[in-house]
């Protein structure tokens, strides 16, 4: 394990780097475009807190910068199609202008054979990085700069052998006063229908003591809303179990949210779920990803537990903590599955009552076992699936949402909505408008007078 953290000599090799580049990079604006998961926005934050340390002042707009790096996702097609076009979009102006420089990396720069389209169909991308990849930053930047040929930074062994740990590389916020730290990387679940450890590679957690200290440094300077993340926490090594490394990281003093993302049902354990009823900074908010209710298809899907163990489990986190709210993902159209299957999620959906379901019409991933099982349902039919879950999800969140009326909820604020409408989160992540303007990253008590199956809305108190 020890050789999974890069070393500190590494790690000061590289500020030497970035610092040799500032002379070169002055003036000059860099822009990093992002798709994905949490983890792909923690990553973006951490190429651009790399960036601006080699001198880049930083942009969200890509025909300002001279140096464009595209975080890519795999998780499904239409994601890996947007990463495509989009690094496509800066074909004429990288014909203008042969000093712009394109990079492009996450988890489909991962896969060699997205690797070898790029190479073939996209000249205007100068370099590809691997998700394991980031502490090298400055080093590639410098390449970027000097190399006459396009060229890649990529660990060439397989899914289950490579990942490493960095520690001490900057890290530039988005936000002010939410913030991802993560706790671990990689995956080792090998979810039949999943890309991600393949792109991520083994799973390895941070050391108890840097993830502390993240969080402490974070809700010192005044940050609410802390997401741990990983994408499955429970399997968290890294010198104490998850639950314990949330409860340490939610005992500091002031007022701030803990959340974390994602949790697996076949190990999300008792002793987390006390972890959330009986710390009070510790979010009432559970996303646990039943991906269907057919144990059949669970089988098939290698997701390690049966319908009825995952109800067992969801219904004790409500029992448990009747505030909570618990949200889901389901896969629709997963190769084989039939209507009786389709019909025992619709079931399982309405026994448990998740107050928001993410639904995903089964995307085949090349390399993944389920992308060559016989059986693969056709788009109509997922289609249909999906419109009939979202509609019953719709009438199951809006029952639950009616609930919160009349209730005063604690609501941290984002400021105003793209509609100009005061809002925030409540503990719950639930949406929550109201009707004065409250600075984000303030909380405010807001009494609910009104709900629809996608926010609340209300008065503050
Ligand atoms: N680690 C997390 C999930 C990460 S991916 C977990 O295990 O819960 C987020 C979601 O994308 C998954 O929960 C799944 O519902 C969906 N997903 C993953 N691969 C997919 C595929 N090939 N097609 C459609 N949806 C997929
Ligand atoms: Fe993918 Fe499964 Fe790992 Fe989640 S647990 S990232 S769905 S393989
Ligand atoms: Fe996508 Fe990679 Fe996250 S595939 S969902 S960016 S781990």
């Amino acid at each position: 394990m020890n050789n999974l953290f890069i070393p500190q000599t590494e790690i000061d090799r590289q500020y030497e780097i970035a610092r040799s580049l500032v002379s070169e990079t002055a003036g000059k604006k860099a822009c990093v475009i992002t798709f994905g998961c949490q983890q792909n926005e923690n990553d973006s934050e951490r190429i651009a807190g790399a960036l601006e340390l080699c001198g880049y002042e930083m942009t969200e707009n890509p025909d300002e910068a001279s140096m464009i790096i595209i975080n890519t996702c795999a998780i499904r097609e239409h994601a890996e199609i947007r990463a495509l076009s989009e690094a496509g979009q800066f074909k004429g102006r990288k014909e203008r202008d042969r000093s712009i420089k394109i990079g492009l990396c996450g988890c489909m720069a991962q896969q060699s054979h997205r690797r070898e389209q790029i190479y073939k169909s996209y000249p205007c991308v100068d370099f590809v990085f691997g998700t394991d990849m980031h502490h090298r930053v400055p080093e590639i930047i410098k390449n970027a700069l000097t190399a006459k040929k396009r060229f890649s930074f990529i660990t060439e062994s397989k899914h289950d052998e490579f990942g490493i740990i960095s520690e001490g590389m900057p890290v530039r916020r988005e936000n002010s006063y939410k913030a991802w730290v993560p706790v671990m990387y990689g995956c080792n679940n090998f979810c039949t229908y999943c890309v991600v450890p393949y792109a991520r590679g083994r799973e390895r957690s941070r050391r108890r003591e840097d993830v502390v200290a993240e969080v402490k440094a974070l809700v010192e300077q005044g940050y609410k809303d802390i997401t741990l993340l990983g994408q499955n926490v429970n399997s968290y090594n890294g010198g104490c179990d998850f639950a314990e490394l949330l409860d340490e990281c939610a005992s500091f003093d002031g007022e701030y949210r803990m959340r974390f993302m994602t949790s697996h049902p076949k190990d999300a354990s008792d002793k987390l779920i006390d972890v959330i009823a009986s710390n009070k900074n510790v979010a009432k908010h559970f996303h646990l990803p039943v991906q269907s209710g057919s144990s059949r298809v669970l089988k098939l899907m290698n997701r390690k537990y049966t319908r009825e163990q995952y109800l067992e489990k969801a219904l004790k986190i409500k029992e448990k903590n009747p505030e909570i709210s618990l949200t889901t993902d389901i896969i629709c159209g997963f190769p084989t599955e039939t209507d009786e299957d389709f019909a025992e999620t619709m079931s399982l959906v309405k026994a448990v009552g998740f107050d928001m379901i993410y639904t995903f019409i089964y995307s085949p991933r090349p390399g993944t076992v389920a992308a060559n099982m016989e059986g693969q349902i056709p788009k109509a039919v997922s289609n249909e699936r999906f419109k009939a879950l979202s509609d019953m999800e719709n009438d199951i969140a809006q029952e639950l949402n009616d609930k919160f009326i009349g209730k005063t909820l604690r609501v941290l604020s984002d400021g105003l909505n793209k509609n100009g409408v005061p809002c925030g989160r409540s503990t719950q992540n639930k949406i929550v408008t109201y009707d004065k303007f409250i600075p984000a990253g303030e909380f405010v008590d807001v009494v609910i007078e009104t709900a629809g199956a996608y926010a609340l809305g209300g008065k503050i108190k």
